[in-house]
């Protein structure tokens, strides 16, 4: 007998619940009165399979995140031809879903289809993932999503916006669609950068959006203007203090959603490597880190950007010591502001010694201090490739971005519809 957690609006409950009494496989593990209900029966492990109808107050990406973490596989339950509720269940990520109405034998069917998803869904064990597989596959052999590119870079602002914004817009400039997103939760300045109004509502409308499975590719072209052509961006939160509204799991809806419209998706990450969750035990409060983790763990690629000199250069050590024991791709290392002033003559040569002697990497990208080009950028609110397009930094960005341009992916046609949509879009 499978034990069944049900919670679903008062008119349908009984129905249901005889429903589940005839079958000789399931038996009701509990009646949940609404969302907290079902959480503290799930996280109790009472059931491994949960009704859940779409009615259900506060029923979100996160809820559905943390029963998914307390090995609870749902059903969404819709009302009988109620296909807005229907779509709603589906837009929120349930695959399975069943009428109100359903009778016994095809709620036996909907718990096994769900049970059989989530095993085949459920993540590797640890130590089954290797850092840098995403790198070991053949650039565009049968990858017909687009790329996420995540940019981090440890405390004290080494220039990680600057590479994000540079980035993009130069794989946009050579005809790569790309998303920038900033994900920065600690102060995120895309949109000051660009000269974008900070109160757009960019990242936390579409995470919110993602919540309440709402967010499909309109609303996120809709969310992600067009800054030139070819790049779109989902500013930041506008103050810092907003960061419990950035959840892990509607963040990711954003970025699988963004993978299957653009060609890249860079992620301007936050600092910190801290899980929050290991530091509170609370596994339900919301974790300023998450964003961060989650790009990386989503990455393709990831750009670890340090500042070129002295302490910066040890942040940048230390750091990569942090990314190497999380399940991320193994990090393309990028220094920035390179400059003799700070580690003395030859300071290429110097910086590449340095990385290779104390943290065994071989060929970072090298960015020159270039303070006259990014103060002139920064003050037009326009990008390097606009405004500085000889300036030495824009020179090394546009080269690490010429090495991040995917070749040639395979576009499926389904997805080339998405994109038709995505550009289509308004703005
Ligand atoms: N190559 C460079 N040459 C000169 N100045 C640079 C260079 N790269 C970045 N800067 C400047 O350094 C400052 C910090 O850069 P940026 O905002 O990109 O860093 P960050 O790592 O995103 O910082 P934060 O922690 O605030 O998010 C900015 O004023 C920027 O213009
Ligand atoms: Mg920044």
């Amino acid at each position: 007998m499978r034990a069944v957690l049900t919670a679903v609006s008062d008119r349908y409950e009984a129905g249901l619940v005889t429903a589940i009494e005839r079958s000789r496989e399931l038996v009701v593990a509990r009646r949940c009165a609404d969302l907290a209900d079902l959480l503290a029966a799930a996280s109790a492990g009472l059931a491994r399979v949960a009704l859940v109808s779409g009615e259900l107050r506060e029923l979100d990406r996160s809820a559905l995140d943390h029963l998914a973490r307390a090995g609870v596989a749902v059903v969404g339950v819709h009302g009988p031809a109620d296909e807005v509720s229907e779509t709603r269940l589906r837009q929120l990520g349930l695959d399975v879903v069943v009428a109100a109405d359903a009778d016994t034998e095809a709620l036996e069917g909907a718990c096994v289809a769900v049970l059989q998803t989530a095993a085949a869904d459920a993540p590797v064990a640890d130590a089954d993932w290797v850092p840098g597989s995403a790198e070991a596959e053949p650039d565009g052999v049968g990858r017909a999503e687009g790329r996420v590119v995540a940019v981090w870079g440890p405390t004290g602002a080494p220039g990680r916006t600057t590479v994000a914004v540079t980035v993009a817009a130069e794989l946009a400039a050579s005809g790569t669609p790309t998303l920038l997103v900033d994900a920065d939760t600690y102060g995120g300045c895309v949109a000051q950068t660009l000269s974008l109004l900070d109160e757009a509502p960019g990242l936390a409308a579409a995470v919110r959006a993602a919540e309440h499975g709402t967010l499909d590719v309109a609303a996120l072209a809709r969310l992600a203007p067009e800054v030139t052509p070819g790049l779109r961006v989902l500013t930041g939160l506008p103050t810092a203090e907003r960061w419990p509204e950035i959840g892990a799991a509607a963040l990711e809806r954003v970025l699988t959603l963004a993978r299957q419209v653009t060609a890249v998706t860079v992620v301007d990450c936050g600092f910190s490597l801290e899980d929050d969750e290991e530091l509170s035990y609370d596994t339900l409060a919301p974790r300023r880190n998450a964003p961060t983790l989650t790009a990386l763990s989503l990455a393709d690629t990831v750009l670890a950007v340090g500042a070129g000199e002295p302490i910066g250069l040890q942040r940048l050590v230390r750091g990569l010591r942090a990314l190497g024991a999380l399940p991320c791709p193994d990090p393309v290392v990028v220094v920035n502001r390179v400059r003799a002033e700070a580690v003395g003559w030859h300071p290429e040569r110097r910086i590449r010694d340095a990385l290779q002697r104390f943290a065994g990497v071989r060929s970072p990208y090298l960015v020159p201090d270039d303070r006259s080009a990014l103060d002139a950028a920064l003050l037009s609110g326009r990008t390097l490739t606009e405004e500085a397009p000889g300036s030495p930094a824009r020179l090394a960005l546009a080269e690490l971005a010429g090495s991040l341009a995917p070749a040639g992916d395979p576009v499926s046609r389904r997805e080339r519809r998405a994109r038709r949509r995505w550009v289509a879009g308004p703005v």
